[in-house]
């Protein structure tokens, strides 16, 4: 929530520190926006040059092209997801100090603000908005100019540092001083925070978005650390001012254009349509030919896992809908337990967690602030953690003891959706992995399901090229339905949880998504003619049980008038007989199915959103990223 951005370069003033920051919130704004804003500082300027408007980048953007802003030689820009303060111009940040000479920028909760701004303003100080940031930003500009007392010269670096000791709750802060036009300071404390190193430039942002099109070299920052960086130099230290010269260094493994829509209208629809490839590009490199699974980017004795007696999935959303699906496959293949629990839950029942429990996180942005709570009650317990996550650089694998990387490529739009598909495989590998080592599948019977794999991407692109017309169809035809029901069974159950979860939040339409089992037990009540129910119905092949029992569903669905969209093999003729729209997909074992089940569900509520004229990148109260708990 919230994305930052600052950079700091330039001996004389110019534009670029403007451009960067424009730039970098141009990528970062699925991390929030209801306001944008930047903070410009030069040598010679009496106040920080600042500009921020309510609403999408493009109106603050606008704002600017009418009346342009002062060459720089440092700034920073903020696109906000609002905690504290409703979106408004004056509730945007950045926000200054009393005298104007320093600005701020904030991710985050201070939960002591009410206290600090209460003090402050018996001292006199006055403040324009309802926001914990502004108390932020006239506490430093009174503890730099105190420092100016004592010393005879500004140090914003160590003003910063002695303001990160007073707060609490969750902060990520940027500022820039007039007084020390070369340098952008920062403090990161349960917020992401990660640095961009140039060529005679340097780069702070809640993610490498941020400055990817500018340098592909990171450095990570970690919990209580702050930074200052100027064009030449990069300083890390803790919050008492002790140098940190171990902060480990990465390379972006993306490049900027994969964070452009490329062609495409919008963001979703591009990483609709790149399913097939992050299926792809998380299984590589992972088993050789032999079918042996090679994780050995974990870090993790083998032996170690050999003693592991339960697994337990923490996650938030459609993150735990991957989760759900691979607890099936886990439990079948590994003969462990697999709970999985939603992260906010979690640390609250008091988990049985015991040194042989393998906690395994799973998040696409690596900064769910919910999962990162779950992962830190976990080790607190003895338990190791290893995070499924999709973003270099982020908080939950660097505080996990193993990380195993999907690469499904930035997810820009809010309604995560290749992340999804990638976020299976990932846990598939792991589970055979697990069944590698702990020798409960045969060689050939995990060389047989790593085949099967590896065909999924070619069955996703099937779907995507064979089911346009239905879908768009059933949209067409579902554009006033007010609620939708959506139903699965066995592995299907998760994904009709998954396919309830967009149309909610990209359609705003009231779905619920549940276990087709439990129709007799409450739902069907809210059948009525025309009511949309969605049905995943798994291979009559295999398990062909499950089969006859979803199709009964379909039966006493339609029986009481309900529109029927259903999800079935090619060719499955009981499907076709109850359904009033049927979104095929090619044939496969059941355990994958849930990789090419859920595409046209994807597929379903962009058009749905889409027709309805919604923007689909950025739903109404959401964010990308959610880093407050
Ligand atoms: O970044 P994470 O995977 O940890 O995010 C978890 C959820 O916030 C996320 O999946 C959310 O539910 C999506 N907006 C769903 O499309």
């Amino acid at each position: 929530m919230c994305g930052i951005v600052g950079f700091a370069g330039n001996k004389t003033a110019c534009g670029k520190p403007l451009e960067v920051c424009m730039q970098g919130l141009k990528r970062l704004e699925y991390r929030g926006y209801d306001s944008a804003g930047v903070a410009l500082a030069a040598a010679g300027m009496d106040t920080v040059a600042v500009r921020k408007k309510s609403g999408r980048l493009a109106n603050l953007a606008a704002d600017i092209e009418r009346s342009p802003m002062p060459d720089a030689t440092v700034g920073i820009g903020h696109t906000r997801w609002a905690t504290n303060g409703e979106p408004s111009d004056v509730n945007a940040h950045p926000h200054t100090s009393q005298d104007g000479k320093i600005a701020i920028i904030h991710n985050g909760i201070i939960e002591n603000a009410e206290t600090l701004r209460l003090d402050l303003q018996t001292e006199g100080y006055t403040f324009l908005s309802a926001t914990d940031t502004e108390v932020a930003a006239k506490l430093l500009g009174k503890i730099a100019n105190t420092i100016i007392e004592e010393t005879g010269k500004p140090d914003l670096f160590e003003a910063l540092r002695r303001m990160a000791r007073m707060l609490t709750g969750a902060f990520t802060i940027l500022a820039v001083d007039v007084r020390q036009p070369d340098i952008v300071v920062g403090a990161r404390h349960d917020s992401p925070l990660v640095v961009g190193l140039g060529d005679g430039e340097n780069f702070l942002g809640s993610d490498v978005a941020a400055f990817v099109a500018y340098t592909k070299e990171a450095m990570e920052l970690d919990q209580d650390q702050a930074v200052c960086i100027s064009g030449d130099t990069v300083t890390v230290t803790d919050f008492d001012g002790n140098p940190v010269t171990d902060s480990k260094r990465f390379t972006v493994d993306w490049d900027a254009s994969a964070s452009e829509k490329g062609g495409w209208d919008s963001f979703m629809d591009k990483e609709i349509h790149e399913e097939p490839a992050a299926v792809h590009n998380t299984l590589l490199g992972r088993f050789n030919e032999d079918g042996e699974i090679k994780l050995d980017e974990l870090h993790i004795d083998p032996e170690v896992f050999k003693q592991i007696d339960k697994i337990i999935v923490v996650a938030c959303g459609t993150a735990s809908y991957a989760g759900m699906v691979a607890k099936y496959a886990i439990e079948h293949w590994v003969r462990i337990p697999v709970e999985v629990e939603l992260a906010h839950e979690f640390r609250y029942r008091d988990p049985i967690l015991t040194p042989r429990t393998l906690v395994v996180a799973i998040s696409q942005s690596g900064e769910t602030m919910d999962t990162l709570m779950a992962v830190r009650h976990a080790r607190e317990q003895g338990s190791r953690v290893l995070a499924i996550c999709n973003t270099q650089g982020s908080t939950i694998p660097r505080e996990s003891d193993a990380v195993l990387y999907t690469h499904a490529g930035p997810e820009i739009a809010v309604a995560s959706t290749k992340a999804f598909v990638a976020q299976i495989v990932a846990a598939y590998l792991l589970g055979l992995y697990f069944a590698q080592v702990k020798n409960t599948l045969y060689r050939d019977e995990i060389h047989q399901i790593l085949d099967q794999l590896k065909a999924m991407p070619e069955k996703i692109q099937w779907v995507l090229d064979n089911d346009v017309e239905p879908i768009e169809e059933a949209a067409k035809k579902l554009l006033d339905a007010k609620s939708f029901l959506f139903l699965g069974r066995h592995v299907g159950y998760p994904v009709a949880m998954e396919g309830a979860l967009k149309l909610k939040e990209i359609a705003y339409t009231f779905t619920e998504g549940f276990a087709a089992g439990e129709l007799k037990h409450g739902p069907i009540a809210l059948v009525e003619p025309g009511e949309p129910v969605v049905i995943i119905v798994p291979s009559s092949r295999g398990r062909n049980v499950l089969h006859n029992k979803v199709i009964s569903a379909i039966e006493e669905v339609k029986a009481r008038g309900a529109f029927t969209v259903v999800v079935a093999e090619v060719g499955d003729p009981d499907a076709e007989k109850y359904a009033d729209v049927v979104f095929w997909r090619p044939e496969c074992a059941t355990l994958l199915s849930p990789l090419v089940d859920v595409v046209p569900l994807h597929l379903f509520a962009f058009d749905l959103a889409k027709l309805k004229g919604y923007d689909v990148d950025k739903p109404r109260n959401l964010a990308k990223s959610v880093t407050v708990e």
